[in-house]
């Protein structure tokens, strides 16, 4: 089973509440019909009279616009706020606690992205409607983890079995965080951790039975993964801009690298890249990245139904 936070609500807070791959795989086939659906102009309206509040804190791309394309898309209607640090009355002082209550009187769901880590379980102990963690600053992204595996799955058919590399920040960058514990859930799943020594992946989040490989360069795996999963230097996360200088440009995957990995490997990212993907290889059928961004839109569109249904 999922557990949603257990509590009556189906909050999503972080990666650890999933741990059944039958659930994963039934969210998944819900995915699958919808996107059927779609393609054929005739997506069941289930959220009709419902509205989907999305209050974002942090800047966002993919996650905003997907959460609100698939509410509109299942009937709901859409309240939004993309600059809430500033737009809000949060900038006049008020807690996110007080905002998020005021919110539950207006919506039926929060899509909340916020700067602090815990932001969103903070929002949750005082929410009476669902609340969907959308990013919490250097913490998780919990739908981004589940729309990655839901990737791996139709990209290469399995997540079992499969050979991992996780290039990049992996100190700050929270879709990691949310997706190892998810990828811990298949057997036999191995994982290179490749960062500079100054970015490796936080303790807290390795509670997991894969038995985890530190790396510093990325070449010496590059031909032996099923999928090279980069992520972004969170400049955002750094105390000075020097420090994000001397980090910047660690990994740059171009179409050099891309000799060396497997024909049948895929290059995911969770987006938006700076310059760790070059664009020359956007064109190679490895290039997995705008699918993946694709594959978001209906796993929150299962979501969406699921939760409220
Ligand atoms: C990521 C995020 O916001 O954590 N983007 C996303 O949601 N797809 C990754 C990033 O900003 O680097």
């Amino acid at each position: 089973m999922v557990d949603w936070n257990m509590t009556e609500l189906k909050h999503i807070l972080k990666a650890e509440q999933f741990t059944d791959i039958k659930e994963l795989d039934r969210l998944f086939g819900l995915a699958d019909e919808l996107r059927a659906a779609d393609e054929k102009g005739q997506v069941p309206q289930s959220l009709a009279g419902k509205i989907v509040a999305t209050l974002f804190f942090e800047p966002s791309t993919r996650t905003r616009l997907s959460f609100e394309a698939a509410a509109l898309k299942l009937g709901a209607q859409v309240i939004s706020t993309e600059n809430a640090r500033e737009a809000l009355s949060a900038n006049k002082g008020e807690t996110l606690q007080d905002t998020i209550k005021i919110v539950n009187g207006y919506a039926d769901i929060i899509v909340l992205r916020h700067y602090e880590k815990g932001g969103a379980e903070i929002a949750a102990e005082v929410s009476e409607i669902p609340v969907i963690n959308a990013g919490d600053g250097a913490g998780e992204h919990p739908t981004q983890a589940l729309g990655d595996v839901y990737t791996l799955q139709k990209e290469l058919g399995r997540v079992a079995g499969l050979k991992i590399a996780l290039v990049g920040d992996l100190l700050y960058g929270r879709t990691v965080h949310s997706l190892l514990p998810i990828l811990g859930l298949y057997k036999d799943v191995t994982v290179y951790l490749v960062s500079p020594p100054q970015l490796r992946f936080p303790k807290e989040y390795t509670k997991t039975r894969i038995v985890l490989k530190e790396f510093d360069n990325v070449e010496e795996i590059l031909p032996e993964v099923d999928v090279l999963y980069v992520t972004r230097i969170q400049k955002e996360r750094f105390a000075s801009e020097q420090e994000y200088q001397n980090l910047k440009g660690s990994y740059v995957i171009n179409g050099e690298n891309l000799k060396k990995l497997k024909k049948e490997a895929i290059v995911m990212h969770p987006l938006p890249r700076v310059d760790e993907i070059s664009s020359e290889i956007d064109s190679d059928p490895r290039a997995a990245y705008f699918r993946q961004a694709q594959n978001g839109l209906y796993l929150r569109m299962a979501l969406l139904s699921e939760i409220l249904k």
